[in-house]
């Protein structure tokens, strides 16, 4: 009897993993993956600058983003950055799609308009924006304007970063966004073949 009972969930399991992810799922699982992104770099940035204040802090941030962006492309075939104009990591210069999608989003914040998530279907894949407002006045102290700036942390960010453009920021304005590709190749994330394969 638990034979068939078995039998019968591993079917249904198998009929769940042969089923393609739609791209309203996929926007869904994008959005949760920048919700996790977010929460977890705010967590090592405040527990970081409480611990060695924005001077110390620059090198974390300089380990730990990059090393989640990686996390997710190796996890979830997934691949998730931060985006830019004014980058700081020239790794997060925006490339064409996400350009426009900002440049849209800074006019409409100019005529007072509410921004939100943007997402396009490419020869790439499905792709997902969400804009990073200067929310907070943490942010200013590594963003912010750099005549009030602490002398050495700004000769910390030139040297760990020549092509430093994120500077001069102020509150509210739009500093970049998430940015997502799910390659259509990667129709389903690793833990679905994982299930597969212990069917
Ligand atoms: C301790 C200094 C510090 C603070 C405070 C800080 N950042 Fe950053 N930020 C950095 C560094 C360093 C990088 C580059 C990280 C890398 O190498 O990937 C960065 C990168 C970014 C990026 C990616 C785009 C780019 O320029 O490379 C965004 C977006 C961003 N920060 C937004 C924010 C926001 C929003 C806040 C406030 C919640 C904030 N930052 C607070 C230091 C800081």
């Amino acid at each position: 009897m638990n034979r068939i009972l078995l039998l019968l969930v591993s079917f249904m399991l198998l009929g769940q993993c042969n089923q393609s992810v739609d791209d309203s799922q996929k926007q869904k699982i994008v959005l949760g993956l920048f919700d996790q992104f977010q929460m977890d770099l705010s967590k090592e940035l405040s527990t970081s600058m409480k611990r060695t204040g924005p001077l110390g802090s620059i090198s974390n941030c300089k380990l730990i983003s990059p090393a989640k962006e990686k996390d997710y492309l190796d996890t979830h075939s997934i691949r998730i950055r931060r985006v830019s104009e004014k980058y700081r990591n020239p790794d997060h210069k925006p490339d064409e799609w996400e350009s426009i999608v900002l440049q849209k989003w800074a006019k409409e914040l100019k005529e007072g308009k509410e921004i939100s998530v943007s997402f396009t279907k490419t020869s790439e894949g499905f792709r997902v924006m969400r804009p990073i407002k200067i929310n907070n006045s943490l942010c200013l102290q590594c963003h912010g304007k750099s005549n009030d700036m602490d002398p050495e942390l700004i000769s910390q960010l030139k040297e760990l970063y020549p092509e430093d453009r994120a500077l001069e920021y102020e509150m509210n304005q739009l500093r970049g966004a998430f940015s997502a590709i799910w390659p259509d190749k990667s129709a389903y994330f690793k833990m679905m073949r994982h299930n597969d394969l212990n069917q």
